[in-house]
Parts: structure tokens; sequence; C-alpha cells
């Protein structure tokens, strides 16, 4: 089966900015898929092509529209559809920088994926079964969810904030039973914010989670815990913080709520936050060059937490290497569009697998109804995925596919509930 047609085009995301669809045609198969984006990005990210002309001031991404439509597909035109590896090398190949700052990774990675959507459609498996074929797992499980259940930081307009407060119900027998528990503790969480702050408590931020007028840290996670208790949850139920720091690093400080720390002073704070909180897992605890903030951070906590690299890493094996060595962190947050391929995603999961990391697949704070993640974290078989709050559909979309593949699997007496 060979690419006869790939065809992009400009379509929008979760915050309404222009995004990347690429539709790929091979024989009676047509298959497509749309680019998420993030907006607290690390520095070292591939780079997601924008316009930076007049229309949606700047943001359009028809250049990015053409480079599929006049330089990619040109050069993949019959290539076999199910090589997905040498179709990857081909448009790293063809870009020729190293962060794929010519084409736009937001052009590779529409094609990389809709590629290999098409590829499970020609050996008829599923995308799962397909991203588990080409990472050489066949341990397929479903993940525990960490929901980002209070947004903060960026996606939420605060800053100096901690960006993610999720639940992560470690205890839960299956996927099913974790959606349940996750969306009874979010509702849990909005009758307890309004009542607490009032009725506009119960908006949103970009990951569905609710915003908290609250300025001290203790008492939002009090909240989240109270919710969890009054939901029934507080055996299962786990919390998992995202701080994004390099949003409030400056000048070699961190300026978190109206309180100034150096990392020693930061990890103390981490630390005490832990175990009051039963916190498990702290992502960008540290921020993107402040290796040696890391490096103290995950000696003091990483024999008991998850310590979670996600700008620190930008998915990139060059940097995942070097925080191996430095042991600067025990885990990969892994977003695709972050690296640009899914060949590059899956090789930077595997070089995480091999020096005994975990890895949480993640969405972007922009997302779209495309839900490939939630096949690859199946595929991956990670046990951990990070699809923000259950509510939005542009999360939810992940999360009920999650649903169907677990149905799937059970049919089959194979699903199992996170990393075994
Ligand atoms: P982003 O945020 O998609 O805005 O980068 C998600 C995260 O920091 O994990
Ligand atoms: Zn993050």
């Amino acid at each position: 089966m060979k690419i006869e047609l790939i065809k992009a085009r400009q379509v929008f995301d979760s915050r309404g900015n222009p995004t990347v669809e690429a539709e790929i045609k091979a024989g009676n198969i047509v298959e497509k898929a749309i680019v998420a984006s993030g907006a607290s990005t690390g520095s070292n990210e591939a780079i997601e092509l924008r316009d930076k002309e007049k229309a949606f001031k700047g943001k359009g991404v028809l250049k990015a529209v053409r480079n599929v439509n006049e330089k990619i597909f040109p050069v993949l035109k019959g290539m076999k559809i199910t090589d997905q590896k040498k179709i990857d090398e081909k448009m790293i190949e063809l870009d020729a920088t190293e962060n794929k700052g010519n084409l736009g990774a937001n052009s590779i990675v529409s094609v990389s994926m809709a590629i290999a959507r098409a590829g499970a459609k020609a050996e008829k498996k599923e995308l799962f079964e397909y991203l588990g074929e080409l990472t050489g797992n066949k341990k397929f499980c479903l993940p525990i969810p960490q929901m980002n259940v209070l947004n903060g930081g960026k996606h939420a307009g605060l800053e100096n904030d901690i960006q993610e407060r999720m639940i992560y119900p470690l205890g839960a027998k299956n996927f099913s039973e974790a959606m349940q528990m996750s969306v009874e503790i979010y509702h849990e969480l909005k009758s307890l914010m309004k009542k607490k702050y009032g009725s506009l408590a119960g908006l949103i931020g970009d990951e569905g989670g609710f915003v908290s007028p609250e300025k001290n840290e203790e008492e939002k996670l009090e909240l989240i815990l109270k919710a969890i208790e009054e939901a029934g949850y507080s055996n299962e139920v786990k919390i998992a913080i995202d701080c994004a720091s390099s949003e409030f690093f400056k000048d070699g400080k961190y300026f978190l709520g109206n309180k100034e720390f150096n990392a020693g002073e930061l990890t103390d704070f981490y630390s005490g936050l832990a175990k009051k909180f039963s916190i498990v897992s702290i992502e960008d605890g540290m921020a993107e060059n402040d290796w040696k903030g890391w490096k103290e951070l995950t000696a003091k906590l990483g024999k008991r937490i998850q310590i979670v690299g996600d700008d620190l890493l930008v998915t990139n094996i060059k940097f995942i290497q070097k925080a191996i060595n430095e042991n600067s962190c025990n885990a990969l947050l892994l977003k695709v569009n972050q690296i640009g391929s899914v060949s590059e995603s899956i090789n930077s999961a595997k070089l995480s697998f091999e020096n005994s990391w975990n890895v949480v697949v993640s969405h972007r704070s922009g997302e779209t109804e495309d839900s490939f993640i939630a096949d690859l974290v199946v595929g991956l078989g990670c046990g951990q995925c990070k699809f923000g709050a259950p509510a939005r559909s542009d999360r939810n979309s992940k999360y009920n596919q999650l649903l169907r593949i677990e149905e799937f699997l059970q049919e089959k007496g194979k699903a199992v509930y996170g990393k075994k």
C-alpha cells in the first residue's frame, strides 16, 4: 500500500488558534491527524511554524500547510504506508535542521501521525496495537490518568503559580473505575469551590480544570483532598502536580505565590507539600535550565516521588540522555509535538524504559478532537497519561477512546490497568 496523496489544511484547536490537519490517501485508506499546541512551552522544543502575518495575529499555519502539500508530499509520494520509520526519517532529512525549524514540527508531526493511522489500517490493526508493534511492545495496559482538576499558571491567566494540580486514581481496579472516581471528584470539587468562593469559581481553565481565586497553595490542595474525601476515595486517589516552574524562575530564583525560593528551599517546600497532601508525582519542579536544581530535587525526593521532566527534556533523546547521566529526574513526560514525529517519540520512550524511568504520555494545553495519544499510551504500555480534566471534548476525546480500548481488550481478557 503506497502513499498516493497527502493533503494538509488549517483547522482550529481548543483555544481557537489555527493548527495543522494532514490527510493521507493510500488505496481505499483515508486517514487524518491534527496537531496540538502548548502555551508553557519548553525553549528547546521543535519549532511550531506560524505565519507571523496579519491573519490570526500571526498565528496562522498556512506556511506549514503549504510545506506539507508542496514539499513533504512530493518526497513521500509512492512510499510504503507501513514504513513509518523511513517516512519520518525522510521528513527529518528534508527539513535538515536540529529543531525542524525549516518545515515546522507541526507540518511534520501531522503527517507522521496520519501515516501511523493509515499504516494501522493497512495492517488491519487497531492503532494502539500498531504503535505497540512499532515500539516492540506487546504488553498493553490502560494508563493511570493524571487529571488536572485545578488549573493555574499560564493556563488560567495567573502568575507565580503552580500550573497543574491533578488527581491520580492509583487505586482504581480498572480504567473505567478510574474515570468514575475522577469524574465524581471533579464534580465534588466544583461544588466545594462554588460554596467557598461563589458561582464564578465553577469556571474553567485551558485544560478543563477549575480556576481558584485562592492565593495559598496549601488551601488549594486542601480543597482537592476534601473533594476526594467527600467522594469517598481517600484510599484510592493520590495527587500529582506540574509546577511548570520555568514560568516563575527569574535570575536564579523561584517566585511562587508571594515568596522567593532558591532550589534547595523550593525542594523543601515541595517535600512538605508532598507529605501533607499525598503527592506522588512532581513535574517540572525546577526550571528547564536549572540542571543543578533538578539534581538536588531528585536526590532528595526521587526515591519516594516520581520526578517528571517536561520542559527539561522536551521528549528529545539528547536531553533525556543528559538527565539519565546526571540523575536529574526519573520520568519522562512525552509530548509528540515537542519532538515532532512518531518515531522519535517512540525512541524517547524506549530510551526511558531502558533506564528504568517511567513515561507519562501527555496532551498539550491547546488540544483538538484528535485522540492519537490515547492509542499511543496504550501502545507504549507505559501505564500513565496526562490528558487534562475529565471535561470538554478536547480532553474527553482521549478518555473516551481509552474506554473503547479498555472494552476491546476486556473482550479478549487482556485489559490491564496501570504499569504492572
Ligand atoms: P503546555 O502545558 O501544553 O501549555 O506546554 C502542558 C504542560 O506543561 O505539561
Ligand atoms: Zn508540564
